[in-house]
């Protein structure tokens, strides 16, 4: 009896994230049906720049310079003044409203924003100016989904996920779909939390409970991972850490900086082998 308590407990997360979107998800799907209801609920606030995505906004200060920069370093090719990322192929995984997607395609590159909810991505298209409607596109699948149909998609130059692998299930496999998606020696760009008694008491507690930088429930800090064990995988996936920085975000003046402590928030660009 136990041990069919055991077996069915395991297999009931996955039976609820079948359901959890109005499509059939494969089975060893990333996505945590109790993370992506949490940003379904927040879907219309992505570009309220003083709301629950207010730190995100202020996140782009560091994260664009920082993809634009290795993506120029890791490249031969002349850029454009106006648009430094012209030609450069970037798909954005986690997209949410198009924060990051946005500015990204607005340096010039032809970028893709995919996401696991749905309204996250009708937000997103809706946001759209038509400046750049010929090189940003969205669309509402997940990474894994997207890697069904790998043998007919051109590779990505570079893929993104921004604070989004605290949010899932299995980050082993889903670096191993992102390299799957690269071009050889494309570029991983994750941000993520550290999993350490500072980001609980900093990252978790005082970000939901206290300054209410982000909505209680947030964040799950058994899902966040030391910078050390995502090294690890990005190894074992074929992949060489070339930057691992880390982040520091100040509540009161809403502005992040890079910082030599990885304690709480970090950044890591990977090149596949
Ligand atoms: C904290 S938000 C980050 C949004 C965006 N990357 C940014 O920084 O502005 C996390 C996003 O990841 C999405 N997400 C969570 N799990 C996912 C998965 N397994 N596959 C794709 N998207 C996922 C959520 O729906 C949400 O939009």
């Amino acid at each position: 009896m136990s041990i069919l308590f055991r077996s069915l407990s395991k297999f009931l997360p996955r039976l609820r994230s079948i359901t959890v979107l109005s499509r059939p998800l494969s089975v060893q799907s990333s996505v945590d049906p109790d993370e992506v209801n949490r940003f379904r609920q927040l879907s219309s606030s992505w570009w309220n720049e003083t709301g629950e995505y207010a730190a995100l906004h202020s996140l782009n200060q560091l994260r664009i310079p920082f993809v634009r920069e290795q993506l120029l370093q890791s490249s031969t090719q002349t850029n454009d003044v106006i648009k430094p990322l012209k030609g450069f192929k970037l798909l954005d995984v986690g997209c949410g409203g198009g924060i990051l997607s946005e500015p990204l395609a607005r340096l010039g590159a032809s970028v893709l924003g995919i996401d696991a909810v749905s309204e996250n991505i009708s937000t997103a298209r809706f946001h759209i100016e038509p400046s750049l409607k010929h090189n940003l596109n969205y669309k509402d699948v997940t990474l894994e989904e997207l890697c069904e149909n790998v043998e007919h998609i051109e590779k990505y130059d570079a893929i993104i996920a921004s604070e989004v692998v605290e949010h899932i299930n299995d980050v082993d496999s889903f670096i191993g779909n992102i390299g799957k998606l690269l071009k050889p020696k494309g570029l991983c760009f994750i941000t993520t939390l550290n999993q350490t008694a500072a980001s609980y008491f900093l990252g978790v507690i005082a970000a939901e409970y206290i300054f209410r930088i982000v909505p209680p429930g947030t964040h799950t800090w058994n899902k966040f991972i030391r910078p050390s064990d995502l090294v690890i995988l990005f190894e074992k996936n074929g992949f060489s850490v070339l930057v691992n920085n880390g982040m520091v975000y100040n509540p009161i003046t809403n502005r992040w900086s890079w910082s030599t402590s990885k304690a709480i928030n970090y950044a890591i660009c990977a090149a596949k082998n």
